[in-house]
């Protein structure tokens, strides 16, 4: 028998390499979008509305093919790699008769996985996203806030080693936005994965990430890539210094808006 050597690469973790995608209607979306990340990075992917990145992160997650050019995790194609990503969508798209529960322990079920194990990692990916209490709760009974954490529980209760957020806040009020982001930021402390998220907000994305991708053109692609040389963990008042508002200004005058 043939085994495939997976060679792991830390500072490569996740590969995109020359993808081009078009739909069926034969209109091009993305063309040449190259880039890597490392290992446990956490990157934002801004851009302005259209231009590509739901379709970019589809095609990381494995939910679309390209065209053209291809994705690598760890050495594996998504597929492959599947069930090591994890995914999270601007609607929580939680199944409105399970309970938080329910809705968290749905990826091991479909697994097979039924044991005590599996009831006590659902019980450890609720305590981790604060929502313990609430295990019996129906997504009807959640606030918007509180369904986007049971999300977020679910995408990350199969351990995956790629976390994909689209616009996991946006339907969020501001001031919640706010607390769920640096509630994101404790979580991917306490867990080892690596995350790309796709975000409207370019101070979100400063806030959060180690580095932000921007997407231009028609068809688009990556056109820049700002390293935020803030420390870690974030400080209280980090949107007050000049190093942040001057990462701002670069991302902002980075998005060519038509
Ligand atoms: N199923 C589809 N068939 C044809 N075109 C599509 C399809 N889905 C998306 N598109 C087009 O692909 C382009 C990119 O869409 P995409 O959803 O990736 O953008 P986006 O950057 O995520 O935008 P937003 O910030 O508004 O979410 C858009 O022009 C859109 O009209
Ligand atoms: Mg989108």
């Amino acid at each position: 028998m043939v085994t495939k050597k997976v060679v792991m690469d830390k500072t490569h973790f996740l590969i995109v390499r020359d993808v081009d995608y078009a739909f069926s209607d034969g209109k091009q979306i993305l063309s040449h979008v190259t880039f890597s990340l490392p290992q446990g990075a956490f990157v934002a992917l801004v851009g302005q509305s259209g231009v590509g990145k739901s379709t970019l992160l589809r095609i990381v997650s494995g939910l679309l093919r390209p065209f053209r050019g291809e994705v690598l995790l760890n050495g594996r194609s998504p597929h492959e790699a599947d069930p090591s990503i994890g995914l999270v969508f601007q609607h929580d798209n939680l199944l409105p008769w399970r309970t938080a529960y329910g809705n968290v322990r749905l990826p091991l079920e479909l697994r097979g996985e039924n044991g005590l194990q599996a009831h006590e990692r659902v019980q450890a990916m609720l305590k981790l996203v604060g929502l313990e209490g609430y295990a019996d709760s129906y997504p009807a009974q959640l606030s918007g806030g509180m369904a986007q954490r049971v999300a977020l529980a679910r995408a990350l209760v199969h351990q995956p080693s790629l976390l994909l957020l689209d616009e996991p806040f946006g339907a969020l009020d501001a001031l919640t936005r706010e607390r769920m982001g640096r509630e994101l930021l404790r979580i991917w402390q306490a867990h080892p994965v690596t995350v790309l998220m796709v975000t409207h907000s370019i101070t979100e994305a400063v806030l959060l990430a180690d580095e932000v991708l921007v997407m231009n053109g028609r068809p688009a692609t990556i056109t820049h890539r700002i390293p935020v040389p803030l420390t870690r963990p974030r400080e209280e008042n980090v949107e007050q210094t000049a190093v942040f508002q001057e990462c701002v200004t670069a991302v902002r005058s980075a998005i060519q808006i038509s």
